[in-house]
């Protein structure tokens, strides 16, 4: 089943939808309908039913998704989102605040692409949000995206991070970097992802695995650039560096360099900002300071950098509504927003960044597009298989 964790949306709106909700017994009549509707809708959220009281369910502002094709409101847009609200919910307010379209929101960990899969033109769902050009092209390629033309969109967007067609939006950036132990590392040892491949990194690489995500699409990125047999050789050299088999996230492999477990990881740049703020686990405040930050090939064709994205659903019942968000998103306002309160850089030029990105300096991205870059993701995959990467040294 899918792991949708339905959360009230902007603060107006759910104010309006409680304020017309009525009496207890009301709100109960509206929560059984609610989950009535999701049963002909065939959704696998009788588990998610059975775990809400049925107040919650009714009164999140999901029950307009949800409940059985009620009189809608005059202007308003679906969201699914795999973002988090910390991140996504003042960008919201301030979209509703400025247009007046309410915005209803199904934030998601897992699961996003089976549910639209399963939805098909019957989903509520008018716009995604996502990270990682992987789970975008994946959208693409289960046809459940369409194309959108925007001259807002294409002017604050740069081409490589948008689809060629428009079939989704890179909405904000970061780079896949090298955290260098500060005690272990000399300046300059490292500048380049071939350097990952060097005789003198033997034993003193973390990485996590070669399949995720990230590391695929980084792997795509040098396919793309190399050819798959120099990738090949470089990734067979990168697993005999390491120093342990790939494990862990991204914050593992700094949390390994201050243990001294290795002196050398990749990881995306906001988990930097993010340990290093961390207020509740302040251990990692450790790890980030044991860690520099390098912007590897900056005399190459520049660091690789993935980004977080948006699409309009093929089922999409509220397109110009969804068009006008993605346009707001892109914004300066949000873009700024957007991305310092994650550590994120923003796609559009001109943007202000939180101190604390800009305090990592200026660098140099490649600007292959990612949709290019999208096509070697399966080779990049395959070839993770194929060398064994994850089973580490030796292989
Ligand atoms: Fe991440």
């Amino acid at each position: 089943m899918t792991t949708f964790h339905p959360i009230a949306s902007a603060g107006p709106a759910n104010a309006a939808l409680r304020g017309t909700l009525g009496s207890p017994g009301a709100v109960a009549r509206r929560a059984r309908r609610a989950r009535r509707g999701l049963a002909r809708r065939g959704l696998a959220w009788r588990g998610l039913a059975r775990l809400l009281p049925a107040a919650v369910l009714a009164a999140t502002a999901l029950a307009p998704l949800l409940a059985p094709a009620p009189a809608r409101a005059a202007e308003e847009v679906n969201l699914y989102s795999y973002r988090q609200p910390f991140l996504i919910q003042p960008l919201l307010d301030a979209f509703t605040a400025e247009t007046g379209i309410k915005v209803n929101i199904v934030y998601a960990q897992k699961g996003m692409l089976e549910k639209l899969k399963a939805e098909g033109m019957n989903s509520p769902a008018d716009a995604v949000l996502t990270v990682d050009i992987g789970r975008l092209t994946d959208l693409v390629d289960a046809d459940l995206v369409q194309p959108v033309q925007s001259k807002v969109l294409e002017a604050n967007i740069p081409a490589h991070y948008r689809h060629p067609d428009g079939k989704w939006f890179g909405l904000s950036a970061r780079a896949r970097i090298f955290w260098a132990s500060r005690d272990r590392v000399k300046p300059g040892e490292v500048a380049s992802y071939d350097d990952l491949a060097k005789p003198a990194m033997k034993g003193r690489l973390c990485l996590r695995s070669g399949k995720h995500a990230y590391n695929v699409s980084l792997i795509a990125a040098r396919i793309a650039h190399n050819g798959i047999d120099a990738t090949r050789d470089w990734l067979v050299k990168v697993r005999d560096n390491l120093a342990r088999k790939p494990q862990g996230n991204d914050r593992a492999q700094a949390k390994a360099i201050y243990e001294g477990v290795c002196d050398l990881g990749v990881a995306n740049t906001y988990y930097t900002g993010k340990m290093a703020t961390n207020e509740k686990k302040t251990e990692q405040q450790d790890w980030a300071k044991a860690v520099r930050v390098v912007f590897p090939d900056q005399d190459g064709v520049g660091t690789h950098v993935n980004v977080s994205g948006a699409a309009v659903t093929r089922a999409a019942k509220h397109r110009d509504n969804a068009v006008r968000l993605l346009e707001f998103l892109s914004g300066d306002a949000a873009q700024k927003l957007y991305a310092e309160r994650n550590f994120e850089y923003p796609v559009k030029s001109g943007v202000a960044l939180h101190p604390l990105v800009a305090s990592w300096g200026a660098f140099k991205a490649d600007t292959i597009s990612l949709a290019e870059v999208a096509k070697h993701r399966a080779a990049a995959s395959r070839l993770v298989d194929e060398v064994k990467f994850n089973d580490g040294p030796g292989s």
